[in-house]
């Protein structure tokens, strides 16, 4: 149990990832508060959570909205006294970005992700830091990906939101640890459990003339024990991140790619 009685409020949680670090989350004692701009996905982990016996309250949030997010965190507030954790696994999407060559992407949606992911999370980030900082205690995380640090083809501005996300972790960091608040990214690879691999991928496999297996197998060559990590891996390292037991991690991305990239 090692996030007993913490609060931890998670935006996506109706996806992938969000999901299945709720449900890791619950498993080990955390109070949670779910959310997600549609409240059907974000109530059916709820549900699953309530049912197997944990505490999981849903909302739709909008984390592109400050009213919206701010106005949950203060019902969270309202309702659990404290805000312990905040996690950001919002994927905005980017059907229309993806495949496209960077000679041929018009501006706008170049900036697209870039400028939607730094909002949704320096949102989230900025506002549970206001709550975290009167308690002198809380952790920020946030998820990016491998396209952060290195060059992949077709992926339009989706690399330097990455990047952008990253640099804000460690800048989040420097203000908020003196205030006792850690910010850590979590950085995983391609977990094929995820719907959103397939989307983000697929343009690149038929470009590159593969099937989709062909891809998969081809993303797991790379890792050093030749398989791509699991939702239930990446989620049983954020609990450890977000746990008091990491309380010496702050201002860095934990680098999940098992070895396909490097340090
Ligand atoms: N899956 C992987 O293997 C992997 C690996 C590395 C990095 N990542 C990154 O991790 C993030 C999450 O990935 P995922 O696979 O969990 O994606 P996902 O399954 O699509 O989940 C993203 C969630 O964010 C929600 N969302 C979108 N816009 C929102 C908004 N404005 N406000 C609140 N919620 C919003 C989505 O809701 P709707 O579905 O209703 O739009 C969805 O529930 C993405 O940034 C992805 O690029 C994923």
């Amino acid at each position: 149990m090692m996030l007993k009685d913490k609060v931890a409020v998670i935006y996506g949680a109706g996806g992938a990832i969000g999901g299945a670090v709720a449900r890791a989350f619950a498993s080990d004692g955390a109070m949670l508060f779910l959310t997600g701009h549609e409240l059907a996905p974000v109530e059916a982990v709820a549900k699953d959570i309530v049912s197997a016996g944990g505490s999981a309250d849903a909302a739709d949030v909008d984390a592109l909205d400050e009213q919206a997010v701010d106005r949950h965190l203060q019902s969270v507030i309202d309702k659990a006294g404290r805000v312990d954790i905040s996690f950001n696994a919002v994927g905005i999407p980017d059907t229309t970005i993806l495949g496209v060559p960077l000679i041929e992407l018009d501006v706008e949606h170049f900036s697209l992700p870039i400028a939607s992911y730094t909002r949704s999370y320096f949102l989230t980030a900025r506002l549970a830091a206001r709550r975290m900082v009167p308690n002198k205690s809380g952790v920020i995380m946030r998820v990016t990906a491998s396209h952060s640090r290195t060059g992949i083809p077709l992926v339009g501005g989706y690399g330097p939101a990455q990047a952008a996300m990253e640099a804000l972790t460690r800048g989040l960091s420097a203000e908020l640890a003196p205030h006792g608040i850690r910010v850590v990214g979590l950085r995983p690879q391609a977990m094929p459990e995820s719907a959103t691999i397939k989307e983000a991928f697929e343009p690149r496999a038929e470009a590159s003339g593969m099937t989709w297996e062909q891809w998969l197998k081809m993303l797991a060559s790379r890792t050093h024990p030749r398989r791509l990590m699991t939702l239930e891996e990446m989620a049983n390292v954020a609990v450890f991140v977000a746990s008091d037991k990491a309380s010496g991690i702050t201002g860095t991305i934990v680098n999940l790619t098992m070895g396909s990239l490097d340090d």
